[in-house]
């Protein structure tokens, strides 16, 4: 049939407690760097974000010597004979793309658009067709138990989602099949697979296969498209232990107050 597969996964930052795991945003952040670059952009995320709190946490050196060796450059004026002078990324810039467009970027993906990964993470393109209903229970599923089915479930979901095509299955010329997306064809060939993935590096602790990179990469994303998680939750909690104090103080000073109207 036509429905998608998507399971649900343990996530570091999932519910009301969950924070980012700082290695593996690292790790995440590899895949990224070494495999989908070469088709998406993340323009939301400027280098330096790549080095503040609550993110991967590179150390800042290592992501301005990052940056200047970024293999897109950041597009500038034109010169007199209208080229663009393009010149190196800093700090500041943002993380980008092959592509300078769409018109660019469909050109060079068979008509397909290879789309920003930036808010990919926050993206619900599997529920969209669902009643309303339905995408308020997922959204507090999300929100309780860190249910994800439209974010980075599917996100894990789709990278691992290559199989055979199924007997009696047309394809379109250039589709990959895959049991996560929509409709089961995609645009998008194995960005990873069961012989080629990204190894870390041994004192990580960590090896490469197809699905810890998937895991890695989604949980990068997910930092990307919600980059202050950590620090909201932390301060919900902040929050919530202040007003329950501030109850117990007024409880008893109303209990002392009213105390000589018995
Ligand atoms: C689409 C992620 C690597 C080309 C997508 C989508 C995601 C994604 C989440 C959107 C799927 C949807 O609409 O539901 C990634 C990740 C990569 C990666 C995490 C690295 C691990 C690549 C590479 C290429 C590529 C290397 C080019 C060779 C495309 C194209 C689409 C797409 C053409 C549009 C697919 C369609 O609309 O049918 N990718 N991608 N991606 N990606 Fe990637």
């Amino acid at each position: 049939g036509t429905e998608t597969h998507i399971e649900r996964q343990d996530w570091s930052f999932a519910g009301f407690t969950g924070q980012y795991d700082k290695a593996q945003l690292q790790r995440g952040f590899q895949v990224y760097q070494q495999v989908c670059t070469a088709c998406h952009g993340l323009k939301r995320v400027r280098f330096r974000n790549l080095a503040e709190p609550g993110g991967p946490e590179f150390p800042e050196e290592a992501v301005k010597a990052l940056a200047i060796g970024w293999p897109y450059k950041i597009p500038g004026e034109l010169d007199d004979q209208g080229n663009p002078i393009d010149r190196l990324p800093g700090l500041a810039d943002q993380i980008l793309g092959p592509y300078r467009n769409d018109v660019q970027a469909r050109a060079a993906q068979n008509g397909a658009l290879p789309p920003d990964l930036s808010l990919i993470a926050k993206a619900r393109s599997v529920e969209s067709h669902a009643p309303w209903y339905s995408q308020w229970l997922h959204m507090l599923g999300d929100i309780v138990i860190g249910y994800q089915e439209g974010g980075p479930d599917y996100l894990y979901a789709l990278l691992t989602g290559y199989h055979e095509v199924p007997a009696g299955m047309h394809m379109t010329e250039g589709m990959s099949y895959n049991v996560a997306f929509p409709g089961h064809q995609v645009a998008m060939p194995p960005p990873l697979s069961k012989d080629t993935f990204i190894e870390y590096q041994p004192e990580s602790g960590y090896k490469g296969s197809l699905e810890q990179n998937a895991k890695d990469v989604t949980a990068f994303l997910a930092w990307a498209a919600d980059p202050t998680l950590d620090s909201r939750k932390r301060l919900g909690w902040q929050v919530m232990l202040y007003l329950l104090i501030t109850t117990l103080l007024l409880y008893l000073v109303k209990k002392q107050i009213w105390s000589r109207l018995k």
